[in-house]
């Protein structure tokens, strides 16, 4: 069983949501958290991995590493992402069965479902259909690990959980031009116009895709729960069950900040899935349920965007 003297390996523990997983451990007073940095151990290399693990012997591993990004990053850097993630999850998952780990915690995407799925989407619709093509590679490489994770439970017995959040944001986002997030690329644009006196910007596709945003510090508090709580299913969805539309988004920004922008669709560029809306009830039935709203959650990470790059 888990408790605050496990010791649990927070794998990705710079990202947004690695960071947001240590934060929440260390407010639970977790004692014994263990990390380290990607130039000390590239988590695509299995001998180190599993070398590493053998020799820490954590009671519970969060991999929360991997290679994320946005439409652009996902669509472009095809073999990149099939190849990162593939490697990550296989040197990871099959190191900690190796090393005698019972419990762990992968983190997956809502991406893995497929592109005309059924609304709101069940666990059970995984594999039913077929993919977005932005983002297929990644897509597989994660299904690959629930997979993974689902053989493993049931050959070794073991107590290995895939979570399976919908879009994140918050503290400690990723804002690079190329690689980020569609609301993370959102909040950009819109204090990049303000601060350059811009009346315009511009969005990808038509607006109208619909999309679910839960804060990483709520993802963060699931993988915690999850990791304590016996359950009967390998793959279960987080998110908040609610979503809107990219247009409507950037004007929920624009409110917080004051300010009105004319928006300027890019209909050459791709929208992605329209839709992908979860099914959290399985999550739900389980005692767990998402906390920050989004107006809390926006006005958090629009601080740290803010001071992080002195502009406020
Ligand atoms: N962001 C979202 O909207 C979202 C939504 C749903 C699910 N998820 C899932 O949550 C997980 C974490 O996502 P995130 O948004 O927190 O990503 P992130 O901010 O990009 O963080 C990923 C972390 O993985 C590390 N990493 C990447 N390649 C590595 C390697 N070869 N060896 C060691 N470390 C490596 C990165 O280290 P460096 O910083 O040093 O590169 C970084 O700390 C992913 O599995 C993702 O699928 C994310």
């Amino acid at each position: 069983m888990i408790n605050k003297n496990s010791k649990i390996f927070v794998a990705g523990h710079k990202g947004l949501i690695g960071s947001a997983i240590i934060r929440r451990l260390d407010i639970l007073n977790y004692k014994k958290v263990i990390t380290i940095s990607k130039k000390d151990l590239d988590l695509r290399d299995q001998k180190k991995v599993l070398k590493f693990l053998s020799k820490i012997k954590p009671d519970a591993v969060i991999l929360a590493a991997a290679k994320v990004g946005g439409i652009e990053a996902n669509n472009t850097l095809r073999g990149e992402f099939i190849y990162d993630n593939l490697s990550i999850q296989n040197s990871v998952i099959h190191s900690s069965y190796v090393a005698g780990v019972k419990n762990l915690i992968f983190l997956g995407s809502s991406c893995i479902y497929p592109k005309l799925s059924k609304q709101p989407i069940k666990e059970k619709y995984l594999l039913s259909g077929y993919l977005e093509k932005t983002n297929e590679p990644y897509a597989i490489a994660k299904i690959a690990g629930i997979k993974l994770c689902e053989s493993y439970n049931k050959q070794y017995n073991l107590n290995y959980k895939c979570l399976m959040p919908c879009n994140a944001y918050g503290i400690n986002d990723d804002y690079d031009p190329i690689k980020s997030h569609f609301f993370p690329a959102l909040i950009k644009k819109i204090v990049d116009a303000i601060k350059y006196r811009k009346e315009t910007i511009y969005i990808w596709g038509n607006g109208k895709p619909l999309r679910e945003l839960i804060c990483s510090d709520d993802i963060a508090d699931a993988c915690i729960f999850f990791l304590k709580k016996k359950t009967s299913e390998t793959l279960i969805n987080i998110g908040t069950g609610k979503d809107k539309s990219i247009t409507e988004y950037a004007k929920l920004i624009m409110d917080h900040l004051g300010v009105k922008l004319k928006i300027h669709y890019k209909n050459n560029k791709p929208n992605g899935t329209m839709r992908k809306l979860l099914d959290v009830s399985l999550a739900n039935n389980y005692g767990w349920r998402y906390k920050t709203t989004l107006k809390k959650g926006l006005s958090i990470t629009l601080n740290d965007y803010l001071e992080r790059n002195l502009i406020n």
